[in-house]
C-alpha cells in the first residue's frame, strides 16, 4: 500500500500554537483549561477550512491528556494521547453532520453520552457540519445538550451560524474563526515548502495566498499549490 498522505492530512496542526490566525480562539480555551471552567458546549463556526475541525480535534485530546504541557497543550506521550493519535479512543465521538444527519444518527450518539468514559475525564463528542441537522435530529439533541452529564463536552462546528436554532446557540460557548490572512497563507505555505524540500519564491506564495483566502482556504491550498511546485521541482506529475 502507498504511504501518501495527502498533504492537509499530513500538516494538519497537532497543537494549537500549529494553528495559523486563530491565536484568540487557542487564548480564551487555553484560559479556561488553566482556571478549569471548561465550557460543556462549544460552537465553532467560521469560512471552511480555517481550522475549526482541527481544534475541536486538538481541545478532545487536551481534555483527556493525562500529562498536559505547561502551556496547555497535549503531551502527545501518554495513553490516553495515544490512544488519541492511533483513532482508538473511546473518549471521543465524532459524527458528521452533513452524511448522518437524521435523528436515528443523533439518538445512536445521544446513547453513547449515558455512558461514562472508561479512562479518563471527559467524553467529548464532536458535531461537524451541525446546521445540516434535521429538525427532529436537532430536537432530540437539544435534550441531551439541555442536561449533560458532568463528564459530556460537546464541540460543534458549523459554517453556517444562522441556521443553528437559538435554543442551541444560547447553551454554546461560540468562537468565531477568521479568515486566514494572505500573509499568514504565504509564511505557513513557505515553512511546509521548506519542509517538503520545494524552493518556491516569496512572490509566487503570496499570490498563492491570494487566491486561496476563499473559498476553503488551507486545504485548497495544499491541493493546488503543492503539486504544482513538486512539478517544478522534479520535472514529473505527482
Ligand atoms: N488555521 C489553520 N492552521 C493550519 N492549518 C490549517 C488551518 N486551518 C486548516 N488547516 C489545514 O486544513 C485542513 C482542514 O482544516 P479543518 O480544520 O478541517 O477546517 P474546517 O473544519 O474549518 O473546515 C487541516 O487538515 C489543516 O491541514
Ligand atoms: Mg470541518
Ligand atoms: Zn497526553
Amino acid at each position: 500500500m502507498s504511504n501518501f498522505i495527502v498533504s492537509a492530512r499530513k500538516y494538519r496542526p497537532q497543537r494549537f500554537q500549529d494553528v495559523v490566525g486563530q491565536q484568540h480562539v487557542a487564548g480564551t480555551l487555553k484560559n479556561a483549561l488553566a482556571t478549569d471552567h471548561v465550557a460543556h458546549a462549544f460552537l465553532f463556526t467560521g469560512p471552511r477550512g480555517v481550522g475549526k475541525t482541527t481544534c475541536a480535534r486538538i481541545l478532545a485530546k487536551i481534555l483527556n491528556c493525562e500529562n498536559r504541557t505547561k502551556d496547555y497543550e497535549a503531551c502527545d506521550t501518554c495513553a490516553s494521547c495515544k490512544s488519541f493519535n492511533e483513532n482508538a479512543s473511546f473518549n471521543i465521538i465524532e459524527l458528521d453532520a452533513a452524511s448522518n444527519n437524521s435523528v436515528e444518527h443523533i439518538r445512536a450518539l445521544t446513547e453513547q453520552v449515558r455512558f461514562q468514559p472508561q479512562q479518563g475525564r471527559y467524553k467529548v463528542f464532536i458535531i461537524d457540519e451541525v446546521h445540516m441537522l434535521s429538525n427532529q435530529a436537532f430536537n432530540a439533541f437539544l435534550k441531551t445538550l439541555e442536561e449533560p452529564p458532568p463528564y459530556a463536552i460537546f464541540i460543534l462546528a458549523t459554517t453556517e451560524k444562522h441556521k443553528i436554532i437559538p435554543t442551541i446557540l444560547s447553551r454554546c460557548q461560540i468562537f468565531d474563526f477568521r479568515r486566514i490572512t494572505v500573509a499568514d497563507m504565504a509564511l505557513h505555505l513557505k515553512g511546509i515548502c521548506e519542509k517538503e524540500g520545494i524552493e518556491a519564491e516569496e512572490d509566487a506564495l503570496h499570490i498563492i495566498g491570494q487566491r486561496r483566502t476563499a473559498p476553503c482556504a488551507m486545504p485548497c491550498l495544499f491541493s493546488t499549490a503543492l503539486p504544482v511546485f513538486r512539478v517544478k521541482k522534479s520535472g514529473t506529475a505527482m
